[in-house]
């Protein structure tokens, strides 16, 4: 293969051949391998990450390059409705002018000082977010995985500083699937013992070596599971009367999603941690979150964890400006709206094939009964080839979650097409 030199890059670079540069390829050459002289075709695209990515994900074969709003363009340009929306992180819509905006400003400002100095903007965020979410503190980091750590991390510390377990002997309570998160266990295994009930079982917490109780309120990544009306609440009086903390992880279900500013909002009940993450940023930047209050939090002392990134100028303004969208263009009660809407209409498609709708606002999912002729798979590749972008999750089932500033007369043009899609098979 022969790469000629490359968009943007020196043009006086020579042309290049395989087996010329073999072995360690310096720096230049590298560099200036990284894009080839031509824009690449979809299919040149998949072979390439095939090739020289890590096969962690099994991607629907699409190759975007520019987003908007609800929509998505392929390299051939074709267009397409967003109905993952970035697993939920792109809930304000693609490149948000507001959100873009307060990354470009801060970004030719001030990027990254470290927490080991003070700067003008993570102070006025973490007054905006904890303000608007009524905790006394927030605990700045980058991704979703992160907020779990941090969460567990400090319910540890809590149990053993102020609720008084003995120590090495906290344990941890999850609900159903932990997402990804958390938790190889240390050498000196000083970290908290875990445990799992099935979602929506009530855990038991009478063990006083109990410090928490983790559960996402719908769970997302486990195919949309919706508990029933009150689980929440049960919850919140369990945690309570057992004095165990309530951790919810708002990550996925969080920031209007569901059609409340927070899911656990359905049920009006307080977790004592609420994580954060994903739509934090509108999609931009990893920014996630953990809010408890001061008894919980201060727990944390200087030193005790740390993060290079988290709280930087930039994630700190793009947050600002991702929180501000979903308040001033009222996201919580468009999903709520378009959620009903979504679902009323795919509870007509015939349930031979779909089987299930479910959801709460715009996170929802439909369970494909699977055939010989079809299956998730099959159904998301002709929504593709459709114009429309959802991912199968757990086999049988398809998540649709488009971001959340879709407005009614895109959303019935969706439904059409997802209407047209399973009555073609
Ligand atoms: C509920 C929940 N928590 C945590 C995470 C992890 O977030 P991240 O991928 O940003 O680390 C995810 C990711 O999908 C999630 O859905």
């Amino acid at each position: 293969m022969i790469l000629q030199l490359s968009r943007g890059l020196s043009r006086a670079a020579p042309v290049l051949s395989r087996g010329v540069h073999s072995g360690t390829h310096p720096a230049s050459t590298a560099a200036s391998k990284w894009r080839a002289e031509r824009p690449l075709t979809s299919e040149e695209i998949y072979a390439r990450e095939d090739k020289y990515g890590a096969h962690n994900y099994h991607p629907l074969p699409v190759a975007l390059e520019r987003g908007e709003g609800i929509h998505v363009w392929d390299v051939e340009g074709s267009r397409y409705y967003d109905f993952l929306s970035a697993y939920s992180a792109v809930n304000q819509g693609h490149c948000h002018p507001k959100i873009i905006a307060a990354l470009k400003a801060q970004a030719s400002k001030l990027t990254l000082t470290s927490r080991a100095f003070y700067n003008d903007v993570l102070g006025a965020y973490e007054e905006y977010i904890t303000n608007l979410f009524g905790y006394d503190k927030v605990l700045p980091m980058n991704t979703g995985v992160e907020g779990g750590e941090t969460a567990c991390k400090l319910a540890r510390k809590w149990a053993y500083n102020v609720k008084g377990v003995p120590k090495n002997k906290a344990k941890i309570i999850f609900a159903g699937k932990v997402p990804s998160c958390v938790f190889k266990k240390k050498k000196n295994n000083n970290i908290a013992v875990l445990e799992f009930v099935p979602f929506v079982t009530l855990p038991t917490l009478q063990d006083p070596n109990v410090a928490a109780f983790m559960v996402e309120p719908i769970q997302g990544e486990a195919g949309v599971v919706v508990p029933d009306q009150g689980y929440l609440t049960k919850i919140r009086e369990l945690c309570t009367k057992y004095n165990v903390l309530w951790i919810a992880d708002e990550v996925q279900t969080g920031l209007a999603r569901t059609g409340r500013r927070l899911a656990v909002d359905h049920e009006e009940v307080r977790p004592d941690l609420v994580i954060l993450g994903k739509a934090l940023s509108g999609g931009v930047y990893p920014v996630s979150a953990v809010l408890c209050d001061d008894e919980i939090m201060l727990t944390i002392k200087p030193g005790e964890h740390g993060s290079t990134y988290g709280g930087n100028p930039v994630a700190c303004q793009v947050a600002v400006a991702a929180l501000q969208v979903l308040e001033e263009e009222k996201l919580a009660e468009n999903a709520q709206k378009m959620g009903e809407l979504l679902r009323a209409e795919l509870r007509k498609l015939p349930k031979d094939i779909v089987t299930t709708v479910r959801g709460k606002g715009l996170l929802n999912a439909v369970v494909i009964n699977e055939t010989k002729d079809y299956d998730a798979w099959k159904v998301c590749l002709r929504l593709r080839d459709n114009g429309l972008l959802a991912k199968p999750t757990h086999g049988d089932i398809i998540r649709l979650a488009p971001p959340l500033v879709i407005k009614e007369h895109e959303l019935r043009e969706c439904v059409d097409i997802i209407q047209r899609t399973i009555l073609s098979f």
